[in-house]
């Protein structure tokens, strides 16, 4: 197998991701190593992680040395409340964490944004391991330090960017995860083949079946290719000054779906799988990608059982929701469009009529 490791080029700030098959047993040594043996740690899980990886992961850092507290939380994007933070906080003095002290977060992008911000904001800093289970967090969510939850006004409302120290991604994890979950994350990896890969594009194509069945080395080739990609942006912009931005294809009408159905009737990686298709249609007239592409797209979305088609989603509210969006500049949504397969802008405003256009001819 070829080399487990992505570095994470940050300066002071930089890490690596590891990303093996197995990559979980070596916790304990991986965590003295980063941090020297004896400190006190927080383990953060939800409930369905926890049935099947918390106690052995528990015994892993016990028996490195580490003085070990586990909370475990709901699973749910709810989860992602001040409420269930301040549990954390309060475990974290209970548990008598102090500066030297570090956070592994054991779960999706749920778990790894509100633990990840946890350790941003206890004692106004202390280090945290990111240790993604759902392939969404390991191809996107643990990676690039965006910590954060919801406020009941909106979706990642209050955060802070904040790098972990490790990002442990052991793909035999995946196995355990519901079907539903993994489409969605390879929803996130399609995006980034979109964005800068066409080569991992065609893979992806190619190698459908063997995805689906779990297949160890697609399963690494298109995790490290990803966390590749989203390094090499992050080192580029890692406060989201510009480049990074680009991340967010298909995710102005994503976020929009995700707004006006209410979060849990679509996955997110669902949501963004129609918003890409929109926004490649979008695409095709303002920067003339070529409609075979956009049809490439919808044929591996629809491979991976992921919607396609926002018929059905009123657009008065799809509109609002657009223009009401954090990243619209004056009133007009903005969009990351594709020039060709692996080359997108950076977001541009797009007028109503052709969003309309484009809402009415449909997928
Ligand atoms: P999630 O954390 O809710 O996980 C999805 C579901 O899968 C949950 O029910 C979870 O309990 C379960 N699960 C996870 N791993 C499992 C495993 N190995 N076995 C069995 N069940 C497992 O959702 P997600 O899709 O991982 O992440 C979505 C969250 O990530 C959202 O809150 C989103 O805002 C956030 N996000 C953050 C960033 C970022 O840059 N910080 C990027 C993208 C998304
Ligand atoms: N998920 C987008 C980002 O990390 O910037």
């Amino acid at each position: 197998m070829s080399n487990p490791i992505v570095h994470v080029d940050l300066g002071e700030r930089a890490y690596d991701i590891v990303i093996e098959a197995g990559a979980l047993a070596d916790i304990g040594t991986r965590c003295v190593d980063l941090f020297g043996a004896g400190k006190r740690v927080l383990m953060v899980s939800d409930a369905n992680v926890a049935k099947f990886y918390v106690s052995g992961t528990e015994a892993l850092l016990l028996r490195a040395g580490f003085q070990v507290s586990v909370i475990v939380l709901p699973a749910g994007e709810s989860t992602k409340c001040v409420a269930r933070l301040a549990e954390i906080w309060e475990e974290a003095v209970e548990a008598r964490l102090d500066r030297k002290s570090f956070i592994v977060a054991l779960g999706g992008g749920v778990i790894g944004d509100l633990a990840g911000f946890a350790a941003a904001s206890f004692l106004r800093g202390i280090p945290f391991v990111q240790v993604p289970t759902s392939l969404l967090a390991m191809v996107d969510s643990a990676v690039g330090g965006k910590t954060g939850m919801n406020l009941p006004q909106g979706k990642n409302l209050v955060g802070a960017f904040h790098q972990p120290q490790m990002v442990l991604s052991d793909l035999s994890v995946l196995a355990t995860l519901p079907a539903r979950e993994l489409h969605a994350g390879m929803a996130e990896v399609i995006k980034y083949g979109v964005i800068w890969d066409p080569e991992m594009f065609s893979f992806i194509e190619s190698h459908v079946a063997e995805i689906k069945a779990l297949d160890s080395e697609a399963l690494h080739y298109l995790v490290k290719r990803s966390c590749e990609i989203k390094a090499d942006v992050v080192r580029q912009d890692e406060r989201e000054g510009g480049l990074r931005a680009i991340l967010n294809f298909g995710h102005t009408l994503g976020h929009a779906i995700e707004n006006v159905c209410g979060y849990g009737e679509w996955l997110h990686g669902e949501a963004i799988a129609m918003g890409m298709v929109y926004a490649a249609k979008i695409s095709e007239v303002a920067h003339g990608f070529k409609a075979d592409e956009t049809d490439r797209l919808i044929a591996l979305f629809k491979a991976f059982d992921l919607p396609v088609s926002w018929q059905g989603l009123e657009w008065g509210a799809l509109y609002q929701a657009m223009t009401a969006d954090k990243k619209a500049e004056n009133a007009l949504p903005k969009f990351v469009l594709a020039k060709e397969m692996g080359k997108v802008g950076l977001p541009e405003e797009v007028g109503m009529e052709l969003l309309k256009k484009v809402y009415d001819d449909g997928a």
